[in-house]
């Protein structure tokens, strides 16, 4: 972070800032001070200060990569090679695959261990011009082990130039030693370990799975009564396999996003949109589950819900560590244009996570910049594949 005041110059800015085209500014300039944009306008009516010239290239908000579990242990390679045998992401997870294989690997890691294998996940997602990711506890499934999941993420924060949000997912799945009695588990694993996490402070918000193989709309509505009673905000992975109903009921608690939402109906998309809950796109899972019916994408747009794009990166329905590569997915797969695309791994990602200081290129938000070698915006979603950042700039909080 510099502090003396530096005039960016030289450059087209995808401000995202209004409802024009990417908000471009060609031939731009961004003034930055203590970390933060001081002001952004065309070059000719900039105010001075020293500059420097980024010859030519565009310049977005950086990155925000508002849905992954990168935190987690082992991997399953093997799961992947019995669903392109015909099993399904279901029948792996009920045959005691699936999520829980991963809860074995992630009990056996010690914190140390877990940050050593998420950092060059993370490392992956930095290098594509993400500043912020979000991550998700939820293959513990017992209070040591969802708190140590939480810790490692808190400390990949003082380990890497990023930041880190970070997600409570105790329902995320039954574990082994309370199969069939969901209620127990909530009552004395999930709940319990919400309280200590708040605690400790290593939760920014609350999550859950809202699916056949995994919680009820009832079960996941004692969770969120306690994140109420906490004062934390909630999300939830709903509508990703069928629809039980979980993006109305996520809208009913004012949650930030519902997540996936492949079976997601109207009524659920009109609840999402007077509440206000983002939906986030995940066309990674998507793509890797090899699902065909797609999120209801026609009609978010219609009804105005914002939507975000981020890589649920996972080791099971989502091995992908590119941000880039879920945008052009988003696209290619669910037709979003490249517009909504980058929008939705800026500006509505971070509402996704409750943000209100970055994710566009205006005065008094954070100056997290991407520089990219590029012409235009549409080229980020368009490649696969390829890296077109030139550099990030870091900006500060207020
Ligand atoms: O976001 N849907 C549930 N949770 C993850 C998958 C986790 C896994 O398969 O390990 C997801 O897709
Ligand atoms: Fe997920």
């Amino acid at each position: 972070m510099t502090s003396a005041p530096v005039l960016y110059v030289n450059c087209r800015a995808a401000t995202l800032a209004d409802e024009a085209a990417y908000g471009l500014i060609e031939d731009a300039a961004i003034l930055v001070e203590q970390g933060l944009i001081r002001w952004v306008g065309p070059r000719t009516e900039a105010p001075k200060a020293a500059e420097r010239d980024l010859g030519g290239r565009l310049v977005t908000p950086a990155l925000i990569d508002c849905h992954t579990h990168i935190v987690h242990g082992g991997h399953r390679a093997a799961e992947f090679e019995l669903r392109l045998k015909g099993a399904s992401y279901e029948e792996v997870a009920r045959a005691g695959g699936g999520i829980i294989s991963t809860v074995s690997a992630t009990r056996a890691a010690s914190v140390e261990d877990l940050v050593a294998t998420a950092l060059p996940r993370l490392d992956a997602l930095i290098a594509e011009g993400v500043s912020t990711v979000e991550v998700k506890s939820g293959y513990g499934l017992d209070i040591d082990t969802e708190l140590r999941m939480l810790r490692a993420a808190r400390a990949l924060a003082a380990l890497r130039p990023v930041t880190i949000r970070t997600t409570f997912l105790g329902a995320h799945a039954v574990p082994p030693e309370y199969k069939g009695r969901p209620d127990a588990y909530i009552d004395e694993i999930c709940l319990p370990a919400l309280r200590a996490a708040y605690e400790d402070g290593l939760a920014d918000a609350v999550d859950g799975f809202c699916e056949g193989i995994a919680f009820s709309t009832a079960q996941i509505a004692r969770v969120f009564d306690e994140a109420k009673r906490l004062g934390l905000p909630v999300k939830l992975h709903a509508e990703q396999l069928s629809n039980l109903g979980g993006a109305a009921l996520a809208a009913s608690y004012n949650a930030l996003s519902a997540d996936h939402l492949e079976y997601l109906d109207e009524p659920g998309v009109q609840a999402m949109a007077a509440a206000g809950t983002v939906a986030v796109i995940l066309p990674g899972a998507f793509y890797a589950i090899r699902e065909t019916q797609a999120p209801p994408i026609v009609l978010l747009r219609q009804h105005g819900v914002p939507m975000a794009v981020a890589t649920d990166m996972n080791p099971g329905s989502s091995p992908m560590t590119s941000l880039l590569l879920a945008m052009n997915m988003a696209c290619t797969l669910f037709r979003l244009t490249p517009e909504e695309a980058l929008r939705g791994a800026t500006q509505h990602a971070a509402r996704a996570l409750g943000l209100t200081d970055r994710g566009t290129l205006a005065p008094g938000l954070r100056a997290d910049l991407a520089i990219w070698n590029a012409d235009h915006p549409a080229e980020l979603a368009y490649r696969m594949g390829f890296n077109p950042l030139h550099q990030r700039i870091l900006g500060a909080s207020k």
